[in-house]
């Protein structure tokens, strides 16, 4: 025995931790957190007309799909055991006005895909966002008044998309604008209109962040969008904050909770669930998507297990499911390796 060996041996005594990595075998029987399709909802974009797959520039991988494409994809998704489908529309640019009036159409794009996937494959969950920026001519979440986001109005327009939205058939309403007292407002209407099971998951905390970037791409509202969201999304410096939002938004009867972007705000995503106790999901976003994409498509990351360890890294941080892009790339992933 060396010296040097000694003296590690004086200072560790039996806490050796490389005796728990020391093998595969090992390391499986002490593995805290596991991936699995379970924890993985699918954000889709949906476009009108029919047999269309449109690829996003920005988002390597990732298809504006017509109504009749997304129904395939949905029945895939449900084959493949993921649990639930996020649904965003790419209205046409002559639909969209000041209020997002379209948002409240019965049987607009988002609602015709809910009825149409909920007839084809009906054990998959719908996930329908109520936010307003698909449908305006300005980009922004809410009704824009005189330069200003006007909340109140918002919100009751935001409600009455959502009983439509739950009317065709969503399961979940998720209400991604950031506009305040949306939960408790929808919860009544829901209830109201007779959609006591419609569950409520709250974008709870939104930051107001760079990484959409080619979400706005893959909706055109990027070159719609004046000006920015700081007036209604979180500051990317403010955790308590964070955590106040949310602390409203369980009060008002919100069924889960959302951080989003995801992994830049991992130590929210462990604050909410620490604090709440309710499901909480992150959002990896179109940015967090696009950036692995990127680089692993240049060589510099190896994509699969920047995938594996990202999502895996949420489960760490408390989060019950993940909302990503990635998610029938990797459900078809652990698939086989199951
Ligand atoms: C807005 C909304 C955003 C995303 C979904 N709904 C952010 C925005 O455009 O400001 C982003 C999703 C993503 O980046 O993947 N209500």
């Amino acid at each position: 025995m060396t010296d040097k060996t000694h003296q590690v041996d004086a200072v560790t005594g039996h806490r050796r931790m490389r005796r728990l990595r020391k093998a595969d075998w090992q390391r499986r029987m002490v593995q805290e957190n596991r991936l699995t399709v379970d924890d993985l909802i699918w954000p889709i974009f949906v476009v009108p007309g029919s047999g269309i797959m449109e690829p996003i520039a920005a988002m390597p991988g990732v298809f504006r799909m017509s109504v009749d494409k997304a129904v395939e994809a949905a029945r895939e998704a449900a084959d493949l055991g993921i649990p639930a489908l996020a649904t965003f529309p790419n209205i046409e640019l002559s639909l969209r006005d000041e209020t997002g009036s379209q948002i409240l159409e019965a049987n607009n794009l988002i609602n015709q895909t809910t009825a149409a996937i909920k007839k084809a494959a009906p054990n998959i969950g719908i996930i329908t966002d109520v936010a307003l920026d698909p449908f305006t001519s300005h980009g922004h979440d809410g009704i824009l008044r005189d330069g200003e986001i006007v909340n109140d109005e918002t919100v009751d327009q935001i409600v009455k998309a959502a009983i439509a939205q739950a009317d065709a058939g969503s399961d979940i309403i998720a209400p991604s604008d950031m506009m305040d007292g949306r939960i408790g407002a929808i919860r009544r209407g829901l209830d109201a209109a007779g959609h006591q099971g419609v569950g409520i998951m709250s974008y709870a905390t939104k930051f107001a962040s760079c990484h959409y970037g080619p979400y706005r791409e893959a909706i055109s509202t990027s070159g719609l969008l004046k000006g920015d969201k700081k007036t209604y999304y979180i500051d990317p410096a403010n955790g308590t904050e964070a955590v106040r939002d949310a602390a409203l938004d369980v009060e008002e009867g919100a069924d889960m909770l959302m951080v989003k972007p995801g992994l830049p705000y991992l130590d929210i995503c462990w604050r909410i669930k620490e604090a709440f106790g309710l499901p909480v999901f992150a959002y990896q976003v179109s940015g967090e998507y696009s950036q692995i994409k990127a680089a692993a498509a240049n060589g510099w990351i190896d994509g699969e297990r920047a995938m594996l360890e990202t999502l895996l890294c949420f489960k760490r941080a408390g989060c019950d499911g993940i909302l990503t892009y990635f998610a029938p790339e990797v459900a078809r992933l652990l698939a086989k390796r199951s």
